[in-house]
């Protein structure tokens, strides 16, 4: 379906939109060799055949994406697995929130977008600020006024205009939204749009590759609105569906124990999530009290056979310690992967000789 440069959500449900491709023409080795062939200095949109551009189109890109997969070494606990990190703190502006808003100005601005809006948790705040300027564009950012001083400076710096409010990101997402409905900004939100998915799926198109196009036994995902978790998932089936790797992937979330409406979803085998009331998190882009993709996220955690789980704070900024000294610079978003996956392995959930990858969505130095 071509959703216009305005759509948001499907009008019959108010579900998010989702990108669909003609793979059934597609020639799965084909693509292997053009992709193998492309240079990684291309990023993400090497992927292009299958990704939100046509022949001629060019994205808006910063060099997003082609971040490496790292074998993680000496981590107490994990021994017996093949445990990797996908390193998105190396992405133009520190997060993997570029691959998405790559794909979604892109879009935009080839549908004759003029200026953008977004809430944002402060990663997708400084990513939209970067990709608009480099399109030459305006983007207003809506902010939690406790979000750190760092990414106020840092999405200022892009060229973002920032608005603080009292609240969490739901409460930025209404004023998004009120805005974009006065004016003639889009409203880039979470699953409001359908292209920040593709983005993100690129991920998923790069672990597989640097695994010799087969798939993990299991990533664990930092999820707040879960559009890297839903893009991965997404991008399994894709791949599965053009022939070239079977979508074998257990997907695990892991969310924050102050903020967690996921994983008690999931552990009442609900089809849909309840906003969680008084979300308290020091991993900022897990605090996300309610979001759109909701069951998508629970469909793809019970059909990949998965699960979600919560971590601490603490858990998790010792966990990102422990990636530091590991040699990768973590969020504490991408410690609480590894302190899930530690749980995971002590529970028997991850068994010897699996390829386990985790997400450190972040750079340590972003808040
Ligand atoms: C560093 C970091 N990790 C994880 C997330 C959650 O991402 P998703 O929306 O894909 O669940 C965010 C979102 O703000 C983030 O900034």
């Amino acid at each position: 379906m071509e959703a216009a440069p305005g759509a948001s959500v499907c009008p019959a449900c108010a579900k998010p939109l989702l990108v669909r491709y003609a793979l059934d023409g597609m020639d799965g080795p084909a693509l292997i060799e053009r992709w193998s062939r492309r240079l990684c200095d291309v990023g993400m949109w090497r992927f292009r055949e299958i990704l939100p551009i046509a022949p001629g189109e060019t994205p808006v890109s910063l060099g997003e994406g082609a971040t490496p997969l790292l074998a993680l070494r000496g981590i107490d606990g994990l021994q017996g697995l093949r445990a990797y990190v996908k390193d998105e703190g190396r992405n133009p502006t520190g997060s993997f929130k570029d691959r998405g808003l790559s794909a979604a100005v892109t879009r935009a601005v080839l549908g004759g977008a003029s200026s953008f809006v977004i809430p944002s948790a402060g990663n997708a705040g400084v990513s939209l600020a970067a990709y608009a300027s480099r399109a030459g564009k305006r983007a207003r950012v809506y902010l939690p006024e406790d979000t750190p001083e760092m990414v106020v400076r840092r999405t200022r710096a892009a060229g973002g205009e920032v608005r603080p409010v009292d609240g969490l990101i739901t409460d930025c997402g209404a004023k998004a939204r009120e805005y974009a409905a006065r004016t003639e900004a889009l409203d880039l939100s979470t699953l409001r749009e359908p292209y920040r998915i593709e983005g993100k799926k690129t991920m998923m198109l790069e672990i597989v590759q640097a695994l010799g196009w087969s798939a993990p036994d299991a990533i664990v995902y930092p999820t707040g609105g879960g559009t890297g978790l839903i893009g991965s998932w997404k991008a399994l089936g894709e791949l599965a569906a053009m022939g070239i790797a079977a979508a074998t992937t257990r997907c695990y979330a892991v969310q924050a124990d102050g903020c967690a409406p996921i994983v008690r979803a999931f552990g009442k085998g609900a089809l849909a999530a309840e906003p969680w009331i008084g979300a308290r998190t020091r991993a900022y882009g897990l605090r996300v009290p309610f979001g759109l993709g909701d069951s998508l996220i629970l469909k793809a955690l019970r059909e990949s056979g998965g699960e979600a789980l919560a971590v601490s704070d603490e858990e998790s900024e010792a966990a990102a310690v422990e990636l530091g000294k590991a040699g990768v610079s973590a969020s504490v978003e991408g410690g609480a992967t590894l302190a899930a996956a530690l749980r995971l392995r002590e529970e028997g959930k991850l068994v010897d000789g699996e390829t386990v990858v985790l997400f450190n969505t972040a750079h340590a130095l972003v808040y």
